[in-house]
């Protein structure tokens, strides 16, 4: 399957291997500092076990293998073997309870009711919503009955009345589908495929949402 022309989430090249400085250095270390907040929201307890979809550099992996103790699991999965360099190289400390695979995250994956808790942070706005779907299904397969999906990505806002730098950011330099992913309704999608129970915690004035949704 490949990605969508309109979409800007397969990093590549220099972005890629400074994708963690980057974003420091864009947001004053708020990104980094964002993750490790929606991380301790996660009610991580020690023996779980966390998939992560598009794990990128790993800058929320380590802080999840901390949380999950030496009896947890934490497998990362992306498809840039550059960005999963840098993620083996940050958990090394971990050793084989945390692991990395290059793996597509928008085609049927292959895990049932394995995970408690499953993230993805800053990846679902750049697909079309078809795939979209095909992610939330994958998620909802892969948690165990009661486990709890993680969404950390744009809050759903007026793209039209946001301050200019923000409709800059969005139309500019963003790709076309994170205004689509913007104007949808993440808890719709979510309930369509058996999520429930929903809660939410927000970021860089509203812009961003961490929304939890358990499996039902
Ligand atoms: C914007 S980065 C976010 C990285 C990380 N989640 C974070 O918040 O720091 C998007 C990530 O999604 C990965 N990605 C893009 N398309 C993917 C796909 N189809 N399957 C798996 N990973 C994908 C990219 O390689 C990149 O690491």
């Amino acid at each position: 399957m490949a990605t969508s022309p309109r979409s800007r989430v397969e990093i590549r090249g220099f972005e890629a291997r400074h994708y963690d400085t980057l974003m420091a250095l864009l947001t004053l270390g708020g990104y980094q500092r964002m993750l490790h907040d929606a991380v301790a929201r996660m009610g991580l307890e020690p023996g779980h076990r966390v998939l992560e979809f598009g794990c990128g550099p790993g800058i929320a992996a380590c802080a999840i293998a901390d949380a999950i103790g030496p009896d947890g699991f934490y497998l990362g999965l992306d498809i840039s073997e550059v960005m999963l360099a840098k993620a083996r190289r940050k958990c090394r400390p971990f050793g084989d309870r945390v692991a990395f695979r290059i793996q597509r995250i928008d085609e049927p994956l292959p895990f049932h009711e394995d995970f408690d808790r499953v993230f993805i942070s800053f990846v679902l706005h750049g697909f079309e919503e078809p795939d979209r779907r095909l992610i939330v299904r994958n998620a909802a397969r892969a948690l165990k009955p009661g486990g709890a999906f993680y969404i950390l990505d744009y809050n759903e806002f007026d793209v039209d009345r946001a301050s200019w730098p923000v409709r800059f950011f969005i139309r500019r330099i963003e790709c076309p589908l994170a205004e689509e992913f913007i104007r949808s309704d993440l808890k719709a999608l979510l309930s369509a495929e058996g999520f429930g129970d929903f809660q939410e915690w927000h970021y860089f004035r509203g812009l961003v949402r961490l929304q939890r949704a358990k499996r039902l």
